[in-house]
């Protein structure tokens, strides 16, 4: 073996945040419907209308978190039409997606009811573009708040006496666009606002989360922090906003209006692609620069609540419901997006994958005409990758420069690496983004020596393999045998367009 990368780990670092593997489900498309709810009359098998094989299959992923009911859709949401009986709640048209009529049949309880079946966190957007102060905090009130109030006796009087555990809550949408076309100076002000009526009750402690930036709007996160400088750290606590969230999607295509194929892509494309998914790394590190001069002590999070690709929608299916197929390729965009938010562990508290079921980069597709659901290539990386949950990052460097090739004005490194420890335990992630070639790397465990190796790899004949209900496995991991150990040294062959994750007792 020619080694032509060597990369030393440090064996210490931050806590990797549970969070940074959340999810999102919107009232877009067929997420919700089809995906995730299929009704109580549907003969899938449910609990409640909540699809069963969606929930155990999520659940072996250990999601921690589920942000709902958007995006978009969520500065249109009034909580109180999702509230119940069903065949009383009102309908209404889903303007942002589709103009599709919505009604309501999944509203609050049945969002609760599909986080405890997940064992998943609720992550709750609250209207801030067209809702009010009042309807928020009323909301608040009736997820969380024990004993007799109003809201607690509306929520009892639906089936549910007792309060539900609700952390995550944000404030509003990107602010910046639908959520209201809000300038950063007004939108800061509303959070403020709107945090300060979202209360505590008893025991339940509310972590609210500013609707932030598009990408790399770094002027609009340093006015959210401008304001809570104002407030004092203190303070911040009981009112305004704990963290402050990002979106950036990975989109390919010239144009917003041609964003290029999921499935149908050239080499070019697919390196376009892979450089626009680094770029994250770029933007994390801009939000934080910007956080770290008003709160050097990192006590308000980053929080990324939108993060995938974005592709042109599949052929003849409604182009308001973003769907679109999956391939190897984005399971590369999410290992390369992994490996940064392990890096920015000191920061990130949250990232949710845009979307999990049927939107976007999603984890699972169902089949609108048939009982089918196919697992993703994505949803592979989330599972080859769960142990590096609330594991501590371990600091890499590259002792020789890695591998790279230009790609428009960028330059694309193609081997992508983070690393963790948890019980005794290392666990390695690398990614080959190179096309066409393998590249082999020495991994230095400085001060430590690894044993009982395990190996997975992810790949595919093609970049462009993808899995269907008729081919549900053309891309899904397999045991690996390319890694040798020789003490604190890992050599890991990485054969082209591959993710591998080693195990090591260590
Ligand atoms: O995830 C799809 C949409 O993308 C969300 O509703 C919105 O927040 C973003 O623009």
């Amino acid at each position: 073996m020619i080694i032509q990368a060597v990369i030393n780990v440090d064996l210490d670092g931050p806590r990797i945040n549970r969070h940074v593997y959340g999810h999102f489900a919107e009232h877009l498309g067929r997420c919700i419907y089809g995906g995730f709810y299929v009704g109580e009359d549907s003969d899938i098998p449910h609990e409640g209308g909540i699809r069963l094989d969606v929930v155990d299959a999520l659940r072996a992923l250990d999601i921690p978190n589920l942000r709902w009911p958007g995006g978009c859709f969520a500065d249109e949401y009034h909580w109180r039409d999702g509230i119940g009986p069903k065949d009383e709640r009102p309908v209404m048209v889903n303007t942002h997606w589709g103009g599709v009529e919505e009604n309501n049949h999944f509203g609050t309880h049945e969002f609760m009811a599909l986080c405890e079946l997940l064992g998943a966190e609720p992550y709750i957007s609250g209207n801030v573009g067209s809702g009010t102060v009042r309807e928020m905090s009323e909301w608040v009130e009736y997820l969380t708040r024990a004993g007799d109030s109003p809201m607690a006796r509306l929520r009892a009087a639906n089936g549910r006496s007792e309060p539900w555990p609700v952390r995550f809550w944000g404030l509003g949408n990107e602010a910046w666009g639908c959520g209201g076309n809000m300038t950063a100076e007004h939108y800061a002000q509303e959070a403020r606002r709107y945090g300060t009526y979202c209360r505590d009750y008893g025991d339940n402690q509310l972590y609210k989360i500013a609707a932030g930036a598009n990408a790399d709007d770094y002027a609009w996160t340093e006015s959210l922090m401008k304001q809570l400088g104002h407030l004092g750290c203190q303070h911040v606590r009981s009112t305004a906003f704990h963290a402050v969230s990002v979106h950036y999607y990975t989109v390919t295509g010239p144009t917003w209006e041609e964003k290029g194929s999921a499935t149908v892509f050239d080499t070019g494309e697919y390196y376009t692609t892979m450089a626009a998914a680094a770029r994250i790394e770029q933007l994390l590190a801009g939000h934080t620069a910007v956080l770290d001069c008003y709160d050097p002590n990192k006590s308000v999070g980053l929080v990324l609540d939108e993060w995938g690709t974005w592709f042109d929608v599949a052929r003849d299916t409604n182009p308001g419901f973003l769907y679109q197929q999956n391939t190897l390729r984005d399971a590369l965009v999410a290992s390369v997006h992994f490996d940064v938010f392990h890096r920015h562990a000191d920061r990130l508290v949250m990232a949710n994958i845009a979307q999990t079921v049927n939107v976007l980069q999603a984890m699972i597709l169902t089949d609108p005409d048939s009982k089918a659901m196919v697992l993703t290539p994505t949803y592979h990386v989330f599972r080859m990758n769960r142990g590096h949950q609330d594991a501590t990052s371990l600091r890499v460097d590259f002792r020789t420069a890695l591998p790279s090739r230009p790609v428009g004005d960028a330059t694309l490194t193609t081997v992508s690496m983070s690393a963790s420890r948890k019980d005794g335990r290392l666990l390695v992630s690398l990614s080959n983004l190179d096309a066409t070639s393998a590249v082999d790397v020495e991994i230095d465990l400085r001060g430590g020596t690894a044993g009982d190796v395990a190996a997975l790899i992810l790949t595919a004949v093609a970049l462009q393999d993808h899995n269907t209900p008729q081919a549900p496995a053309v891309v899904a991991p397999r045991a690996y045998d390319g890694v040798t150990v020789d003490g604190g040294t890992l050599r890991v062959h990485l054969p082209a367009h591959a993710f591998v994750t080693v195990s090591a007792g260590l």
